[in-house]
């Protein structure tokens, strides 16, 4: 699958959120290492704190489904329709991630019309291993 989408599934995830407290959507596209795609949405929460991030949305349909190895993930994040602008993902988004990839899991984002790519590394280069 390309990046390009792999970009287009996470947009179609994203009109899936239940956001009515941010008006904020989030579409995750997962990819494993077999080309499995598993896709995710925030799904938000009265309590605030108990909201369900969309990257991971995806990964925990994934691991529950047995997966464990994984390659990619596109992510979009917007208001009204408008994923144009880079959704950079959360600090504990990013552990979760760094707990279940490889150093080289790259992390793909919207800018405009154009894809931008991250080594999961470079987003969160010290993660918490306790
Ligand atoms: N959100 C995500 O889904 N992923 C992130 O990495 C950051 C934030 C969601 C949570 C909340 O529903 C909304 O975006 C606004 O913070």
């Amino acid at each position: 699958m390309t990046n390009l989408e792999l970009i287009a599934h996470a947009k179609n995830a994203a009109e899936n959120a239940y956001s009515p407290y941010s008006g904020f959507k989030v579409g995750a596209a997962l990819l494993d290492a077999d080309g499995n795609l598993f896709c995710g949405c925030n799904v938000e929460n009265s309590s605030y704190s108990a909201t369900i991030c969309a990257e991971r949305c995806a990964f925990v349909k994934a691991v529950s489904e047995g997966k464990r190895e994984f390659a990619r993930i596109a992510i979009v994040g917007g208001r009204e329709g408008d994923y144009s602008k880079p959704c950079i993902p959360c600090g504990v988004c990013l552990q979760v991630m760094s707990e279940l990839c490889d150093d080289d899991f790259r992390v793909l984002l919207c800018d405009g019309d154009n894809v931008v790519e991250y080594d999961l590394c470079d987003l969160i280069p010290i993660p918490f291993r306790g």
